[in-house]
């Protein structure tokens, strides 16, 4: 795992003339944007937890030399063009569709993400999903709750089982691995789609089998999303992939939400043309798609893949480690790839 450089007590300033200016639009996680004030920033923040508006986020960055974001915020052409003192963008999330890196670099300005330190936070909590969703937990939390459950019965909500089952896994870097890796203890099959295939040696390792999309959607009773969102990726579970999955299949996002159809994923969720599905993103986040929220099969979380206090911590530490490189003039520690 890549080794977080700054810490508080260790770090060596870079003799910048004037402090640089840091612009933070959400509150953050512990060690929080103190940590850019203690490296010798001058740091302007968002103090209320909630995203900025378009007009905000304009008027809260200009004249900043760094800019520290979220996924919410759209970081586009229009964007740069009226902050061209700007040299990175640092987004405080390993997914960076919310930001026209080509159009950034363009103009200069790197962009840098933070792969690595969520990936096991990330994998767990698509286990918690997977889990949920193959044995009911949603529909069986709701059912206690409403003090509508009266007692054990044989054929109350009864669940897919895992071992011996397969794991389809959409998108092989390092969060895919992290979850094929936890696939071994529960004793399933693993294959895999990737745009490019990973090493022997990774496969050997994870147990786990390359094949094409299509093969993936035929033969995984389990499904996971990992794949970044791009033209490519957008909707790839359509009618027509949804048409291959087996009817007892669970599918688990934990990526974009836009990876799927969500309108039509409630289609066939309500006609049962699969079993059950795990999200933590949506397609038009916050905002829920139609239809999702009155279905029984499917357990909803709000967008907390990497909502381990240590994942935040150390996105905040990289987002700053970013910050500090790029702004000394040197390579950025992890870039936005493209
Ligand atoms: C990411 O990092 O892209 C997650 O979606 C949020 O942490």
């Amino acid at each position: 795992m890549h080794r977080l450089l700054v810490q508080p007590t260790d770090v060596v300033v870079p003799p910048f003339p004037m402090a640089p200016i840091v612009f933070v639009t959400r509150p953050l996680p512990e060690p929080g944007s103190g940590l850019l004030h203690d490296l010798g920033f001058e740091v302007r923040s968002n103090v209320e937890d909630r995203p900025l508006t378009r007009a905000e986020l304009m008027a809260g960055v200009e004249g900043s030399d760094a800019l520290l974001c979220m996924l919410s915020d759209r970081i586009d052409a229009e964007f740069l063009d009226a902050n061209p003192s700007l040299r990175v963008i640092a987004n405080y999330a390993v997914g960076f569709d919310n930001i026209d890196v080509a159009a950034a670099r363009a103009r200069g300005i790197e962009v840098t993400t933070t792969p690595g330190v969520l990936t096991d936070a990330t994998a767990d909590l698509a286990w918690a999903l997977l889990l949920a969703a193959a044995r009911n937990l949603g529909a069986g939390e709701r059912m206690v709750r409403a003090g509508e459950w009266t007692g054990w019965a044989p054929t109350q909500l009864l669940g897919e089982p895992l071992r011996d089952r397969t794991l389809g896994i959409v998108g092989m870097g390092s969060i895919g691995q992290a979850v094929a890796r936890r696939a071994q203890g529960f004793g399933m099959h693993v294959v895999y789609f990737n745009r490019n295939r990973v090493s022997p040696q990774i496969e050997a390792s994870l147990g786990a089998d390359y094949v094409t999309f299509d093969e993936l959607l035929r033969r995984s009773d389990f499904l996971s999303l990992h794949a970044p969102l791009n033209g490519e990726s957008r909707h790839m579970f359509d009618s027509r992939a949804f048409a291959l999955m087996k009817s007892t299949a669970v599918l688990v996002n934990t990526g974009r939400g836009a990876l799927i159809d969500e309108a039509e994923l409630v289609n066939v969720l309500h006609e049962k043309r699969i079993a059950a599905a795990g999200l933590d993103v949506y397609e038009f986040e916050p905002t829920i798609t139609e239809g999702l929220l009155e279905l029984e099969n499917v357990v909803l979380a709000p967008h907390l893949g990497s909502a381990s206090t240590l994942a935040r911590g150390d996105m905040v530490r990289l987002c700053c480690e970013n910050i500090v490189e790029v702004l000394a003039g040197r390579p950025a520690v992890t870039p936005a790839p493209g």
